[in-house]
């Protein structure tokens, strides 16, 4: 949808002196984009089953045979993305609570959280299923790394404020992100099992990013300034979930390396066409000023993690000799 000034939910919002619609208001306006979304989800969405994507004809008893490392096939580099990629499934309880508590639990709004908790909590089942039946990774290293991360807590950026058009642009990208991340580490294991298993949590993935996206631009119709603002509040400093997994820096520099998931990604295949493709944000008119100055802080952002993102891919090529 493009974003205009005079859209149905816009017209619904009473008080035009007041350019920026509080965060409860904005949740309200947004119902009917709420609503066409679930709708156009539940279409696109089928069912699927995590059992019919694990091999269970290669299991073994693991109190008989305890893992040990010359069991599993996967190289280096496949075991840190797939572990880091279940470790940040694994942590659902609490962006479920997240989404809970930004979005509430009325309604359409509450009905999307569970829908998309019910969806999400596949993921980990696939990815856990299959390496533990496959003895691709450490059962125990795995099992220790759920528990350490799940009893310590950890909601992606949130401060304890409910901010919902924060919400909505952070998973937009995240979710972009994740199903990107997700493709590339299936193709990094050249095994065809994991690429379709992978594949098929991307598809996932991709509904979720398209169900958020177009929230997104729906809120930009109806006020563009708070949406801006939204936009330079998640777009700087975005992280991806996970950061509280042990190690989790060194190890998202192994998968950056393996380019699987790096800056350069982030930068042309997520934040630009999110940014420009679908919410036009260098299109919007009538801003505040508080707005056009978030808009050059993107801008400025954006213009930064370009410039990194070919250091990085310079000092790679370098290395590479
Ligand atoms: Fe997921
Ligand atoms: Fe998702």
């Amino acid at each position: 949808m493009t974003p205009t000034p005079g859209s149905d939910a816009a017209t619904q919002l009473a008080a035009p002196a007041d350019p920026v619609v509080p965060p409860l208001d904005m949740l309200k306006a947004l119902e009917p984009a709420l609503a066409r979304g679930l709708d156009l989800h539940r279409a696109k969405a089928t069912e699927w089953f995590p059992h019919d994507y694990v091999p269970y004809e290669v299991g073994r008893n693991y109190v008989e045979e305890p893992w040990e490392e010359k069991d599993s096939d996967l190289s280096p580099i496949a075991r840190v993305s797939l572990e880091v990629n279940l470790l940040t499934e694994d942590n659902l309880p609490y962006y479920h609570l997240a989404l809970w508590n930004t979005f509430g639990q009325e309604g359409a709004w509450g009905e999307w959280v569970r829908l998309w908790t019910a969806e999400e909590g596949r993921h980990a089942i696939v990815l856990r299923d299959y390496l533990t039946v496959t003895r691709g990774l450490d059962p125990v290293a795995l099992e220790r790394g759920r528990m350490d991360q799940v009893s310590r807590g950890y909601y992606p950026g949130w401060d304890g404020s409910p901010d919902p058009l924060g919400g909505v642009v952070y998973t937009t990208l995240q979710e972009l992100a994740t199903r990107i991340a997700h493709r590339n580490t299936g193709v990094a294991t050249e095994d065809p099992l994991i690429r379709k298993l992978t594949a098929r949590i991307a598809t996932d993935e991709n509904l979720h990013h398209v169900f958020y996206r177009d929230l997104g631009t729906e809120a930009l119709a109806i006020d563009p300034s708070a949406m801006m603002m939204a936009i330079n509040r998640e777009v700087v400093g975005f992280a991806m979930p996970g950061i509280e997994i042990p190690e989790f820096r060194a190890k998202a520099v192994q998968i950056a390396k393996a380019g699987i998931y790096d800056l350069r990604i982030h930068h042309d295949q997520v934040v630009l066409p999110v940014l420009f493709k679908h919410w036009k944000i260098d299109q919007l008119t009538g801003l505040t000023d508080e707005a056009e100055e978030a808009r050059d802080g993107v801008m400025n952002y954006l213009a930064m993690l370009d410039a990194t993102a070919t250091m990085y891919e310079e000092k790679r090529a370098a290395a590479a000799g």
